[in-house]
């Protein structure tokens, strides 16, 4: 069985590194373990100089279907929300590479929110944005409160975190939270190309327009922490459990 993150060189795009969810048969739900890969694998790109860009991919119409709602169970368990998942979250903030996602398809919960992370991202038009967090009893996570209603208002902002609203991906487009609008088979071409335009440019440049377009990346950190304290007391109330229980009755069938 291949790994559920692949971590890939491109050879065509010399100075991406392609982080790929390849856990098609699950939706490309996110487990603790593929946090962890993914951490690792941003560790990586900031370590070694050669790499210039970071590119996440999904599966054929399936970015994610966003964490693994099992270990959303074992986490309530546990009352407390995984460090892994944390640890990622941070790691993208800290990230000094760009950062470019390509969607073909379903992009739930952080399927969605990761890209308020990234610089660049590429939808299909078959792609759906949706964010169940509150359906789950849950509230939004990866510092989406703070930085969607500055990317697209307060009213589409709810609409997407709290209301549960799915978005096309031209409703995306019109939200900003994506660049580009392409045909399925065009997706990876265009993400990994225009990783490939950034690796060529000058890196301490584009490092430091990049940390200027950014903003302030404190509040960031501070307010995926204050999400996480209310995701993490959600985690253990007794709607979210009824939620994650029905989903994985349904799962097993
Ligand atoms: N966590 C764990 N498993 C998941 C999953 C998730 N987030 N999303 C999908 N899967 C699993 C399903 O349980 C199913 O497993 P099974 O084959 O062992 O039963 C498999 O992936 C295929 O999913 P399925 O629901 O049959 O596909 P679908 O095309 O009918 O629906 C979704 C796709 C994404 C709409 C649906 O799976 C879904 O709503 N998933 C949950 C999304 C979610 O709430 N994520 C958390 C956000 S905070």
């Amino acid at each position: 069985m291949s790994a559920p993150i692949l971590i890939e060189k491109p050879s065509r795009q010399p100075g991406v590194l392609c982080i790929r969810f390849n856990r098609p048969e699950k939706k490309n739900a996110i487990t603790a373990a593929m946090y962890r890969a993914m951490v690792d694998a941003l560790q990586a790109a900031e370590n070694e100089q050669e790499i210039r860009a970071v590119v996440f991919l999904g599966s054929e119409n399936c970015f994610s279907a966003g964490n693994d709602i099992g270990d959303f169970l074992a986490a309530a368990a546990g009352g407390k929300l995984g460090q892994d998942i944390l640890d990622f979250l941070h790691a993208l903030v800290d990230c000094k590479k760009p950062l470019v996602s390509g969607v073909d398809g379903l992009a739930i919960g952080i399927g969605t929110t990761l890209h308020l992370h990234c610089d660049l991202t590429i939808a299909s038009s078959r792609s759906r944005f949706q964010t169940p967090f509150v359906d789950l009893a849950l509230v939004p996570e990866a510092a989406s409160s703070l930085i969607a209603p500055r990317v697209m208002g307060n009213q589409r902002a709810f609409a997407l975190l709290a209301l549960g609203e799915a978005f096309s991906a031209e409703e995306a487009k019109d939200a900003a939270i994506v660049w580009k609008v392409v045909e399925p088979d065009e997706v990876e071409r265009e993400a990994l190309d225009v990783a490939m335009r950034l690796a060529s440019k000058p890196p301490e440049a584009l490092a430091i327009a990049r940390q200027l377009l950014r903003g302030n990346a404190g509040e960031i950190h501070q307010r995926i922490d204050d999400e996480a304290m209310h995701f993490s007391a959600r985690l253990t109330s007794t709607e979210a459990r009824a939620a994650f229980e029905a989903f994985m009755r349904k799962s097993r069938r």
